[in-house]
């Protein structure tokens, strides 16, 4: 390896630099995000908006909007690795960020794993990690600490491309990683732009019997600040403790001549100067034996004196988040109190500010920020971070309009062209299609076949189809398919797709089966795109569920959605434990919402329902929508399940 040329005191670590001695790049990947869903924004507001902008499967993050809600801003909770996220959040937000706060995985098992509840009576299952998040988690603690500095020394230098300059940046970590966080930012941001590293200390004992068993028990996180330019916005914080007149006495506070109350400490750094001023106001008290204390005044409220205690650098009065209210848990396993987050937010970002999370769990600084009246963006790898999230949001009283992004297609493109190469000319464009192909039958355990229009591979009997990465499979391309297969006598047909134009999935599979054709629609996986994921032969394809409804019309020019069924096809593949728990199909629906006037683009939820830990019972029926006019609408059912998978139906219906 090559001589590395140090110039200043730094962490290094395995992987740090390249073998030529270089610093190894931080990857800078610019992708457009698909608007996938809108929350609690109407249609009306959001095509005014859009006007002009070309519609599609979902609409492309534009990204024009202004910074305050009147003129067109909206909130983001995106789904995706928070490295192409940032990356591709740049080209927007760089130095516009106001604060980031992070809690980036610990290397404590716990960091994807939650407990979800089933059916009314809310049983609880423990959620087994997905492979994509295993594989996040390999990526962060594979190769122990290398891994996770590497890992967060990316991050960090793009959240410091993101962060204004009045702003700052909060890390969450513990014992474990406190000390190497600190060198990493030091060494982005600069020794002289550390602000604090509180000391949250949330309860008395340590967790588990190992950390009390020959040391002090470790009971604290850190958080560590550092500021990302010149002037930062910090707003202190106070405690405020009530004493009855004789307790006041007791511990030494005073009256002066006229009645007031106060306290006093010794003159510190104050310049004579500084004095000679105080005393003119009459706050400098002379002790008995002549020495000089600065007078603090005390206010006093109901007959009790009252002491403002300014708050430190050691935060010991939020406890942990086994001791939360019932209302904020939300069975996270690493989810944080919102008062902790609170003190975050009310001290370095002002209303109106941006705040980010790019490791947001289950939202807890998205919900504050939410609360407080900041602007937010929150980013997650897990699908089920991203679903606890939404329902803690829709919880919030006028929880202000958001909006679901993700790099969908766009990440598949990126990950095509770095996998399987960027073609220019058609030979070679076809070579990497032939790839892309052969890749995904091998996953799929199938073989390619040659020659056909619409038949890309077979597995056993069946014949098999596979969708574009930058589309969704159509209807028509699956009837094509259906006939080719009906065509050459073949009797079963799997399709495999990354998105799917609609979730017509039991009339299709009816429809073939009237053709001598069994069909199959699968899910294919995002851990497809995981190098090691599918190197381990770690992917698993999903059948498709799908969703039978009516729609009423109780009166003159209303529709209502009742939900039929909710049918997983291949249950066998769910696991036992949850299998058991599951009453009546309904069980495995979590949430589900209502797009009354589809426009085969974004998913824009006008009604919705969804169980919370509190209230079990979910209701199947919506309310009933009143049309501003009569016509013919497409009303689009959402069913999110217990594992935080979407499943979409379209319903055209005429109102009279
Ligand atoms: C410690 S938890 C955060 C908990 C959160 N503070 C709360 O209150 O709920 C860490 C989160 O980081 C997410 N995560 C891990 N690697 C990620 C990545 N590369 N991109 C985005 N999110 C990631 C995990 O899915 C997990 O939800």
């Amino acid at each position: 390896m090559a001589k590395i040329d140090i110039t200043r005191t730094e962490l290094v670590w395995p992987g740090k630099y390249n073998e030529d001695g270089t610093l190894k790049e931080v990857p800078r990947v610019s992708l457009p995000f698909q608007v996938i869903e809108t929350v609690n924004e109407s249609r009306a507001t959001r095509e005014v908006k859009k006007a002009g902008v070309q519609g599609g499967l979902f609409d492309v993050y534009e990204g024009k909007e202004g910074d305050t809600f009147e003129a067109g801003w909206r909130n983001k909770l995106i789904w995706g690795d928070n490295l192409l996220v940032m990356g591709s959040l740049l080209e927007k937000f760089a130095g516009k960020i106001d604060l980031i706060y992070i809690d980036p995985p610990f290397a404590t098992g716990a960091d994807f794993s939650f407990v979800t509840d089933v059916g009314e009576a809310g049983l609880e299952v423990e959620k087994e990690p997905s492979a994509i998040e295993e594989k996040a988690y390999r990526d962060t603690w594979g190769a122990g600490v290398d891994s996770f500095l590497s890992m967060l020394g990316q991050r960090i230098t793009l959240m410091k491309a993101l962060l204004s300059q009045s702003g700052v940046v909060v890390v969450h970590c513990d014992w474990r990683m406190a000390h190497r966080v600190r060198v990493l930012l030091d060494e982005s941001f600069g020794m002289d732009a550390f602000l604090n590293s509180v000391v949250w200390v949330y309860g008395e004992s340590a967790r588990g019997a190992k950390a009390i068993a020959s040391q002090f028990p470790r009971n604290h996180d850190d958080l560590i600040c550092y500021r990302g330019g010149e002037k930062w916005t910090f707003n202190g914080d106070s405690l405020k403790r009530v004493y009855t007149v004789e307790e006041a006495r007791k511990i030494g506070f005073r009256q002066d001549e006229q009645g007031r109350w106060f306290k006093t400490a010794p003159r510190g750094d104050y310049t004579d100067e500084s004095i000679a001023r105080l005393a003119k106001e009459g706050r400098i008290h002379k002790t008995s034996t002549g020495g000089i204390r600065i007078k603090y005044f005390l206010p006093m409220e109901s007959g009790n004196v009252v002491e403002l205690v300014p708050v430190g650098d050691a935060w010991m009065d939020i406890a942990d988040a086994m001791h939360m209210p019932d209302a904020e848990q939300t069975g996270y396993a690493t989810q944080k109190p919102e008062a902790l987050l609170a003190r975050v937010a009310r001290a370095f970002s002002n209303e109106n500010d941006l705040v980010a999370d790019v490791f947001c769990g289950s939202g807890t600084t998205l919900a504050v920020a939410e609360k407080l009246g900041r602007r937010w963006i929150g980013c997650d790898l897990g699908r089920w971070g991203i679903h606890v999230t939404r329902k803690r949001l829709l919880g919030i009283e006028n929880c202000k309009p958001f909006e679901v992004l993700n790099l969908g297609k766009y990440e598949r493109q990126y990950w095509q062209g770095v996998t399987f190469g960027e073609a220019k000319d058609k030979p070679l464009a076809e070579q990497a299609l032939y790839e892309y192909l052969a890749f995904i039958l091998k996953l799929y355990g199938a073989q390619p076949v040659a020659g056909m229009a619409h038949l890309h591979g077979k597995k056993g009997k069946a014949m098999i189809h596979i969708g574009a990465v930058d589309a969704p499979v159509t209807i028509a391309e699956i009837d094509a398919a259906v006939d080719e297969c009906a065509k050459l006598k073949q009797s079963e047909l799997h399709v495999l797709g990354w998105e799917w134009e609609m979730g017509l999935y039991d009339l299709m599979v009816e429809a073939a089966k009237k053709k001598g054709v069994k069909l199959l629609l699968l899910q294919i996986p995002r851990e497809v795109m995981e190098q090691q994921a599918a190197a381990k032969g770690d992917v698993r394809f999903f059948e498709l569920a799908y969703l039978e409804a009516e729609i009423k019309q109780p009166k003159k020019l209303t529709a209502q959605v009742v939900l039929k069924d909710f049918v997983i096809p291949n249950t066998e593949l769910i696991p036992e434990d949850v299998r058991s728990k599951v009453k009546k199909r309904s069980d495995y629906i979590d949430y589900w919402a209502v797009d009354w006037d589809f426009q085969n683009d974004t998913f824009m939820q006008g009604w919705v329902a969804y169980r919370t830990r509190k209230e079990r019972k979910l209701p199947l029926s919506s309310d009933a929508h009143t049309y501003g006019k009569p016509g013919k609408y497409r009303i689009l059912v959402k069913v999110i399940d217990i594992f935080g998978n979407d499943t979409s139906q379209a319903f055209d219906v005429e109102v009279k």
